[in-house]
This record gives C-alpha cells, structure tokens and sequence, in this order.
C-alpha cells in the first residue's frame, strides 16, 4: 500500500490567532513523521504519523500501553525517538530535553504536577523564572501578571494567589500549571489525563480551561480514557492501538462507539483510515 500522504488536510484553518509564524495556514502546528520508539524489544510507538493544527483540541486515545504516554514524552523532548522526524510550523526540529521543547513553545502538564507544594501560587507561577527589580525579587510585578494570567484563562476558583499549592484541589493545580505554560508562551499544551483523579466540578474547570486554551489559539493535545470529556472539548481524535497511530481525523468523523471499536480492535468499518497514518 502506498504511503504517500499528498492530501490536503481535513482541518480547516483556524486559528483565532495566527500562530503558523507567518506561513501558510495549512501547514501544521506540528507534523509528526514516521516516529518510532523501542525499549529494548518492546516497540513502543511504530511510524507514527500525526498532524497537530494550530489552535485545535486533539484527543489523543488508546488503551492501556498503546503507546500514549510513550508519544507525548517523545515530543516533549524526554524521549529521544528511535526513528523519524518532527516539524514544527514546517521546520524540522530534534528537542533533546523538556527544556528544547519549552523553548519551542511545547509545554507538558503531567499527571504527578512539577509543582512545589510549599510555596504559593505565585512563587510556582515564577520558580526559575524570577522576576528582579534592583537586583530584588519584584513580588507584584510577578503577584500582577499571575492574577492577570489566571484572569485571562478565567481560573476563578482561586481564592488568593499567596496560597501554598500545597492547599489546592487537583483541577486547581492542574490549572496552575497550564497557566505557567502559557505565562511562558507555549503554542502546544500537552496533558496527559488531566481529569483522571478528579471529581465532576474540577473536571469541568479542566475542560473549560482547555476550550479556553484552544479559544485563544493554542493548541492543546490530551490524553484520555473519558469519551465524555473527548466528545466535550475536542476536535480532533488520534487513536492508537499497539504503538500504531490507527486513526486521526476531526471530532465529526467518530462517534464514542466507533471510538471504542477503534480503541480496543485498531479498525472500525465505520470510519475510514486516515491517509495520514502508518498502520501498514
Ligand atoms: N521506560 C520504558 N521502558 C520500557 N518499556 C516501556 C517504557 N515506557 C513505556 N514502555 C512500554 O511501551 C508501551 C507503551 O506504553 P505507554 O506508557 O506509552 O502506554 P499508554 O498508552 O500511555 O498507556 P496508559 O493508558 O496505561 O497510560 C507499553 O508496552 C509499555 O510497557
Ligand atoms: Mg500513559
């Protein structure tokens, strides 16, 4: 079968915010190519093809060990690929290290939160980044752009940005770290379950958060087992199956029982494979 992918893309151009650098706006945020990933003789991830457009939720699902967590870690520079190659807007790149993928504008918010529970909301918002002023830290100016971030990303539930982290809910904490991310410029948020362990309100604020990314023209891949929150906020879904990338198309393509089939078989009559992927 042939592996030409010479098709236009099946996402319109969208992006609220121009984003693309200045190019065309079919060109993808980021285009994976052909990743592959081995541990040893387990192979992880097998000549992944995803195309991740500006400004756009995509949903990235699997069952247990298909390969999710192994692909997010690969594009944020923690794993290097065994094979293949990343663009991001059109230009190839190789991120050795989450701080590659920063600078790119890629930002992880990981389940276990790289925060520090005993300082306050702020000093999380800033940690590594300090602000100074006269060789001092400049408390309100980082104090105003933390409010203004949160406010801009209409993060309501916090009470006081001097909080401790420590003394914040799941949903809360998640938000903190989205918000660092976009403090920072990122153009693609990654989130790996984000509503795992949370209850029915927090999840809502992740979900509304994550709309409100997309809204300001970020893009946002997430990982999750929940076909509600799926069908809630994305417009894309990618499914793996094995290591392989079965399907990627828009949110209109899938139903959640055509998904499910998807996740747990690798194929479904009822959605026709995606030029773009390499389940060969
Ligand atoms: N560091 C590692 N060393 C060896 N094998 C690994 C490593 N990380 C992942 N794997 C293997 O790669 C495969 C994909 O794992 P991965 O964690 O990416 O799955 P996942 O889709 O995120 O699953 P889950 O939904 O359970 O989180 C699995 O077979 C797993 O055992
Ligand atoms: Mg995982």
């Amino acid at each position: 079968m042939s592996e030409t992918s010479s098709s236009t893309p099946d996402y319109p151009a969208k992006p609220p915010v121009d984003n693309s650098g200045g190019g065309g706006s079919s060109v993808p945020l980021l285009a994976l190519r052909g990743i592959s990933k081995n541990f040893g003789p387990v192979q992880a991830l097998q000549r992944v093809d995803l195309d991740i457009p500006a400004g756009q939720v995509t949903a990235l699902v699997g069952d247990n060990g298909a390969g999710k967590s192994t692909l997010i870690k690969a594009i944020a520079g923690i794993y290097a690929p065994s094979s293949g190659t990343m663009m991001w807007n059109g230009e190839e790149v190789h991120p050795h290290t989450p701080r590659d993928a920063a600078a790119l504008g890629i930002a992880t918010v990981y389940q276990d939160l790289a925060l520090c529970d005993n300082i306050d909301i702020v000093g999380n918002m800033f940690l590594g980044f300090e602000e100074t002023s006269g060789g001092a830290l400049d408390e309100i100016a980082m104090e105003l752009k933390t409010v203004q971030t949160l406010k801009d990303l209409q993060v309501s539930t916090v009470k006081s940005v001097r909080q401790l982290v420590g003394s914040l809910s799941g949903g809360q904490r998640q938000a903190i770290a989205v918000a660092r991310a976009v403090m920072r410029d990122a153009r693609l948020v990654i989130m790996d379950e984000p509503t795992a362990a949370l209850g029915v309100t927090q999840t809502a604020n992740v979900l509304n958060l994550i709309k409100t990314l997309s809204s300001r023209g970020i893009s946002v891949l997430v990982i999750s087992h929940n076909l509600n929150d799926v069908f809630a906020v994305a417009d894309r879904i990618a499914v793996m199956y094995l290591g392989n990338l079965v399907s990627n198309g828009p949110i209109s393509k899938y139903d959640p029982s055509s998904t499910v089939e998807l996740i747990t078989t690798g194929a479904s009559e009822r959605v026709e494979p995606h030029p773009l992927h390499s389940f060969a």
